[in-house]
């Protein structure tokens, strides 16, 4: 699928796990997740991709750049069906796509999908408190606080607070029929 004339997503696939390995071991970017993980080895990132290529619950891409390079992946997780909800989660790995509108374009790209394309009625985000980018690009695109868990998870010594966000696909169709080029 492509998204605009910067990224593209598609399934991912072996050669990206060398990219994948790399970025999922920077602590930049396990810090903005408020992950806690001992590593990874290439073998679980192999590991990853072949269980998201099975499951069903998810759906996963590679964000890749014009040169078909993995620059990170989003995807939409525990897809209930009979509820039309699903979790959307997104992470630029490669620090140097970061505040360029990439995260923006691709959440928008996958949400308008998971609406148009899959009729699902609800998308939710669960943001680290702190992940200040995440929040204002989810903000500008329409979702809503619904909860604050506090102190939800614990890591680096610290208990962090977690956002969980939403939005409707009736307030997501609204926006896009307000939204004017300028
Ligand atoms: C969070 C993330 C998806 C944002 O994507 P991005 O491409 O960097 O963000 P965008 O360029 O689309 O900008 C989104 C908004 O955040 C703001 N922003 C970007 N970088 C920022 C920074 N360092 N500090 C404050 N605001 C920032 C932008 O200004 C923009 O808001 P605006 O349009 O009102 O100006 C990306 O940085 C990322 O994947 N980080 C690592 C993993 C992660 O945090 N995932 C989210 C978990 S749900």
């Amino acid at each position: 699928m492509l998204i605009d004339n910067s990224v593209q997503l598609r399934r991912p696939e072996p050669e990206d796990i060398e990219a994948m390995h790399r970025y999922r071991n920077d602590p930049r970017i396990t810090a903005t997740l408020g992950m806690t993980s001992r590593g990874y080895a290439r073998a679980d990132i192999a590991e990853w991709i072949e269980f998201h290529r099975k499951n069903r619950d998810d759906l996963v891409w590679t964000i890749a750049d014009l040169n078909d390079q993995c620059i990170g992946h989003c995807g939409l997780y525990k897809i209930n069906s009979r509820n039309g909800v699903a979790t959307i989660g997104i992470c630029i790995g490669d620090v140097g796509f970061w505040g360029k509108g990439v995260g923006t374009t691709v959440i928008d790209g996958v949400v308008s999908y998971a609406f148009q394309q899959m009729n699902l009625r609800k998308i939710r985000a669960e943001v680290l408190a702190s992940n200040i980018s995440a929040l204002k690009l989810f903000d500008k695109l329409g979702f809503k606080t619904e909860a604050i868990l506090r102190e939800y998870k614990y890591r680096n010594g610290q208990y962090l607070d977690f956002h969980i966000l939403g939005v409707f696909r009736n307030e997501w169709e609204q926006r896009c029929e307000q939204w004017q080029p300028e």
